[in-house]
C-alpha cells in the first residue's frame, strides 16, 4: 500500500495551491511525468484542482434519461431489455461517444466506455453503475454513477489530465431484480458466477419470456447461450469506484457532502418450518401440546438474541415473515413458517449468527417436541470490504476538494459488491433528500452530484497514475 500510495504524492504537489514554482523545480518535472499536465502554474489550479463540472449539462442528461420511462414523470420505470431500456442504452452509448470513449458491449449488455491511458497495457481503473429502474422509482439511483462518471471523464479531459492507466466507465445490466428476480445480474456475471450462467438457461420473466429471448430482443446474446464470455478475470481492473446516492438519511442529517464507503453489508436469507400436532385450543391441555407457533416465536427471539450477542451494531437480523397454520383462533398452530434476513459487513460474524440460529432451531424443536421440517439458507452473498488504497484515494480527493466527508457502511448492496470479487473496490456516496430512494420523490441536488463527480474524477485520476 505504501509503495502504491507514494505515487499519489506528485499529484498532490501538482494540484496544491503552493505549486507556483519555477519550471526548473525537479518536483514539478516528476509531477509532469506522472500527470501529463503542462508545467506552468495555472491560475485555476487553486480552485479545486481545475476540475469543473458542467452542472447544467449533467442535470439536463439526468432529466432526459428519466423521460425514457414506462410510467409518467416524476416516476421512472425502466425494466431490463424493454424498449425504454434499449433507448436508455442508446442514450448512454451516445454520450460515451461524445466523450471520445471507445465502446464495447458484452453478451448481456454490460456497456464499457474506455479512455485509453498512456500505458494502455496496464489494468484500467473502472467506475460505473446502473440505469435500470424499478417500477415507479426515481431518476437518480444508479444514474448518478453512470452519467456522473461520464461527466467526471469530461471534467478530467477539460482539465488537460492524461491518464496513465486507462479509465473505463461501465453501465451494468440489471442491477435491479425486477424482471428476472436476479439482482446485480451484469456484475454478478462479470465476477464469474457459474451457478448464474446455469440458472439463466431456465430463467423466465412474469410473462414466461425466457432470459435469452428477452436479451435477443434487445440485441444481445445473439449466437448462443454461453455467457462465460462475460466473465472477467480477477485483476482485470486495478480498481473499481462507484458513485451512488446514499439511499439513506445520514449524510443529509449530518450535513456531510461525501460518504466514503468502507464496506458493503450483504444479506443472508433463511427459511424455517416447524411442524407439531396442532389440536383444539380448548381440549388439548398445556402439558400435551407441541405448538409450532410457539417454536416460531421462540426462534424469532433467539434471532434477536444472537444478533445482539455479536456485540456489533453492524450485525442486524429480521424475522420479516412469520406464518401460522391453520391460522384459526381456536386451533393450536400445527405448522409455522419463518423467513429470516441477517446482514453484516463481517462474513464470519454473520455466518456465526446463522449457525447459532440453526442450533437454536434444533434445540427449540427438541424441547417443544415439534419437528424442524426445514432449515434452508436461501442465499448467502459474502459482504465486501473496500480496498484500503482506494479508501485513501477517496479521502485524499475529498480533502483536496475541501469537501466534508465521513467513512460509512453501505447497508444496501450494489454492483460494487460483486466487482469487489475481481477488483479492489470503493464507493462514493452523496446525500439524497430524506434518504428517499426507489420512489419518485428520490432527489439529490446538482451541487451534491457535482461534488461527487469531482471526488470521483480526482480519485480516478490518482488511481490511474498508481
Ligand atoms: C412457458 O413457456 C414454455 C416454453 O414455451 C412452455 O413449455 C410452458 O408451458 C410455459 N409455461 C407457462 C406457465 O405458460
Ligand atoms: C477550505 O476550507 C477552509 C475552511 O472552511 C477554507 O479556509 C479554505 O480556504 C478552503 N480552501 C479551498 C481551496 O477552498
Ligand atoms: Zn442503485
Amino acid at each position: 500500500m505504501a509503495v502504491k500510495f507514494s505515487l499519489l504524492l506528485p499529484l498532490l504537489l501538482f494540484f496544491s495551491v503552493i505549486s507556483a514554482q519555477t519550471n526548473e523545480d525537479p518536483t514539478t518535472r516528476t509531477m509532469e511525468e506522472f500527470s501529463g499536465y503542462p508545467s506552468e502554474p495555472h491560475s485555476c489550479i487553486s480552485d479545486s484542482l481545475s476540475l469543473s463540472v458542467d452542472k447544467d449539462s449533467l442535470q439536463k442528461q439526468i432529466d432526459e434519461l428519466s423521460t425514457f420511462s414506462d410510467t409518467p414523470a416524476p416516476s421512472v420505470t425502466r425494466i431490463l431489455y424493454s424498449d425504454k431500456d434499449v433507448i436508455g442504452r442508446r442514450y448512454i452509448k451516445n454520450i460515451m461517444g461524445l466523450s471520445g470513449l471507445s465502446i464495447r458491449e458484452d453478451a448481456v449488455g454490460n456497456i464499457f466506455g474506455r479512455w485509453e491511458g498512456s500505458e494502455a497495457e496496464l489494468p484500467p481503473v473502472a467506475t460505473g453503475s446502473h440505469v435500470d429502474a424499478i417500477p415507479y422509482s426515481g431518476k437518480y439511483d444508479g444514474v448518478v454513477g453512470v452519467l456522473g462518471a461520464l461527466e467526471a471523464i469530461n471534467a478530467l479531459k477539460r482539465s488537460g489530465f492524461k491518464p496513465k492507466r486507462s479509465l473505463e466507465v461501465i453501465m451494468f445490466t440489471s442491477e435491479e431484480p425486477t424482471r428476472f428476480g436476479i439482482s446485480c445480474l451484469g456484475s454478478r456475471l462479470m465476477a464469474g458466477s457459474e451457478p448464474l450462467v446455469r440458472a439463466l438457461k431456465e430463467t423466465v420473466d412474469g410473462q414466461n419470456i425466457s432470459f435469452f429471448d428477452a436479451a435477443r430482443s434487445a440485441g444481445y446474446s445473439k449466437d448462443q447461450e454461453d455467457l462465460s464470455s462475460v466473465f472477467m478475470k480477477k485483476g482485470s481492473y486495478s480498481a473499481f469506484v462507484e458513485l451512488h446516492i446514499e439511499q439513506g438519511p445520514i449524510l443529509e442529517d449530518e450535513g456531510v457532502s461525501i460518504g466514503i464507503v468502507t464496506a458493503i453489508a450483504a444479506p443472508a436469507s433463511i427459511k424455517v418450518d416447524f411442524e407439531g400436532n396442532g389440536g383444539h385450543a380448548g381440549a388439548v391441555l398445556m402439558p400435551s401440546r407441541n405448538d409450532a407457533g410457539l417454536a416460531a416465536a421462540e426462534l424469532a427471539l433467539a434471532v434477536e438474541k444472537h444478533v445482539l450477542d455479536s456485540g456489533s451494531v453492524d450485525t442486524v437480523g429480521t424475522v420479516g415473515i412469520l406464518e401460522l397454520h391453520p391460522g384459526a383462533i381456536n386451533s393450536i398452530p400445527s405448522k409455522s413458517h419463518l423467513e429470516i434476513d441477517t446482514r453484516d459487513i463481517d462474513e464470519k460474524r454473520r455466518n456465526t449468527v446463522i449457525e447459532r440460529i440453526h442450533q437454536s432451531a434444533i434445540a427449540i424443536a427438541k424441547n417443544r417436541r415439534v419437528k424442524l421440517s426445514d432449515f434452508k439458507i436461501v442465499n448467502q452473498d459474502p459482504p465486501a470490504l473496500s480496498d484500503k488504497a482506494v479508501i485513501k484515494a477517496m479521502e485524499f480527493a475529498s480533502q483536496q476538494l475541501n469537501l466534508s466527508h465521513k467513512l460509512m457502511i453501505s447497508r444496501a448492496y450494489h454492483d460494487s459488491l460483486f466487482m469487489a470479487r475481481i477488483s479492489p473496490m470503493g464507493m462514493i456516496f452523496i446525500p439524497c433528500y430524506k434518504g428517499y430512494s426507489h420512489k419518485p420523490e428520490e432527489y439529490s441536488s446538482i451541487e451534491d452530484i457535482a461534488n461527487g463527480v469531482k471526488v470521483l474524477a480526482m480519485t480516478m485520476a490518482k488511481l490511474s497514475l498508481d
